[in-house]
């Protein structure tokens, strides 16, 4: 358990501290152009475990490793050709590639959850790509809120979530995609998790088509949806009306909406805001005593893969 959680600017000083942190085994967030990172040192267990620890996460679940660049990269796994191709054209930026680990690099076995591949991923954000070459070293980072629980894109979430439980917070402002990476293991190709960079720029790079294999211990089967990205009120899908009691999350033209994610229907709008918008839409209903968030259909294209995952998490049976 922390004092309390330090909230530092995105300047030289700021992330100064946040690598010394970093290097004492501490946890700080910090931006990327998906959502706010947990960062913890992917070489210290303690500091692994800590992660787990301050989210609450079932600890079979395994973490992203940030690399500041491709020698960072090649130290911690082994990339074969179409693992280079990739790596070159969509890093830095909103994908991860599952990989063979290597072990001599040293990450924790908390990391990968004893498997054999390591996910790493090379972030795209000034500040994420400042923070990693501060601290010069490889950031296990899972998304900086309690599991189970609304992703944060702005440190005021990260702070609503963690706050007492972590070291610091870098403040970089508003994240950019909005959702979390894509996920992609290798050999033969198959896709996670849907995310930052949509299936069909991926099919076009790979040329060929993807298979979809959920997430490593999630099934993405409809039923079997662990809850996720979950709001205090519970969440209507595909809603094509509001009824009493619902707070209207609305897309493109449709019924009068109380919130919109994008009142031109554009993906990469919707993206952005999602989690920001479930958020509000969650204070919105309790001020209105209402019980049920309706979110307007999303169509299954593009970025929509991404945001249709989330949401048909956060609607998903709690547990
Ligand atoms: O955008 C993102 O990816 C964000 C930001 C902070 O970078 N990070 C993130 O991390 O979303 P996290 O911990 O929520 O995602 C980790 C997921 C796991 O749930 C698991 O599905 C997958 O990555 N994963 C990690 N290591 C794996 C492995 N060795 N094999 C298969 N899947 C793995
Ligand atoms: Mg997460």
């Amino acid at each position: 358990m922390q004092e309390m959680t330090e909230r530092l600017e995105a300047g030289a000083p700021g992330l100064a501290r946040a690598a010394d942190l970093l290097r004492a085994g501490q946890l700080v967030a910090f931006p990327t152009e998906t959502v706010y990172g947990l960062g913890g040192d992917a070489r210290q267990g303690a500091a692994v475990a800590g992660i787990y620890a301050a989210k609450g996460r079932p600890q079979f679940n395994p973490l992203i490793v940030h690399v500041a660049d491709m020698a960072m990269a090649e130290q911690v796994a082994v990339f074969s050709d179409r693992a280079r191709v990739l790596a070159a054209r969509f890093w830095p930026g909103p994908l991860t590639l599952v990989l063979p680990a290597r072990p001599e690099a040293g990450i924790s076995d908390l990391v990968t959850a004893g498997l054999p591949t390591v996910a790493v991923r090379m972030p795209a954000h000034p500040v994420a790509r400042a923070l990693l070459a501060a601290f010069g070293g490889p950031l296990a980072a899972p998304s900086a809120n309690p599991s189970g629980k609304v992703s944060p894109t702005e440190a005021d979430h990260v702070l609503e979530g963690l706050s007492g439980r972590i070291a610091a917070v870098v403040d970089g402002g508003a994240c950019q995609v909005g959702v979390e990476s894509t996920i992609l293991s290798l050999d033969p190709p198959m896709l996670l998790r849907p995310g930052g960079v949509d299936v069909e720029t991926l099919e076009e790079a790979l040329g060929l088509p993807l298979a979809f294999g959920g997430d490593a211990v999630k099934p993405n089967a409809p039923g079997q949806l662990v809850s996720h990205y979950a709001p205090g009120a519970a969440v209507r899908l595909e809603a094509t009306d509001k009824r009493p009691g619902e707070i209207y999350l609305g897309f493109g033209p449709g019924p009068e909406a109380d919130l919109t994610l994008s009142a031109q229907g554009n993906l990469i709008e919707a993206a952005t805001k999602l989690f920001a918008m479930l958020r509000v839409a969650d204070k919105l209903a309790s001020a209105r005593g209402a019980t049920t968030i309706a979110i307007a259909p999303i169509p299954e294209t593009g970025l929509g893969r991404a945001i249709n995952d989330r949401l048909r998490r956060a609607a998903a049976p709690r547990g």
